[in-house]
């Protein structure tokens, strides 16, 4: 089969690139343990808000608490429109772990000028974490589509 030269160039070219994405992936994944977001936890989306059954279910203003100096865990419930908690205060330095879930439908979770971006689906809790040095207000925002009242859901994480 005649190839042409330019065409060989090209198709090495690919393979090699291919190797390299591939030799990339495996480094962060392996050797940085760069992950994407797994579900944390399978829950029952009927019953994950009621009193007593998971941190889901507490008062909203105790579902965010230090868990060691310096490291905060916040449970986050996601129902159309709204995050609850949907504000959320830690010091400037803090590394915050967000648990996620819905009780209702789709939705998605984002916090500005992070990394952290799941979508959040019933029955499954998803965990992400990130550490916060810059002082200041992180919009966190539902970006995917859960209904007519989808822009309104959206929350706020003062690290002061
Ligand atoms: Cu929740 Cu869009």
């Amino acid at each position: 089969m005649q190839v042409d030269r330019t065409e060989k160039i090209f198709i090495i070219g690919s393979i090699i690139m291919v190797a390299i994405f591939a030799l990339a992936i495996a480094i962060s994944g392996i050797a940085f343990g760069i992950q994407v977001p797994a579900p944390y936890q399978q829950v029952d989306p009927n019953t994950i808000a009621t009193p007593g059954n998971s941190p889901f279910g507490a008062p909203v203003d105790e579902r965010v608490r230090e868990i060691a100096p310096g490291k905060y865990e916040a449970y986050i419930l996601a129902q159309t429109w709204v995050f609850l908690p949907n504000e959320v205060r830690i010091p400037a330095g803090s590394e915050l772990t967000f648990y996620v879930t819905s009780k209702d439908v789709q939705h998605g979770f984002v916090v500005e000028r992070t990394n952290i971006n799941v979508m959040i689906l019933p029955g499954q809790v998803s965990k992400v974490t990130a550490t916060f040095d810059e002082p200041g207000e992180y919009y966190f925002i539902c970006h995917e589509y859960c209904g007519v009242g989808h822009q309104t859901m959206y929350g706020r994480l003062i690290v002061e």
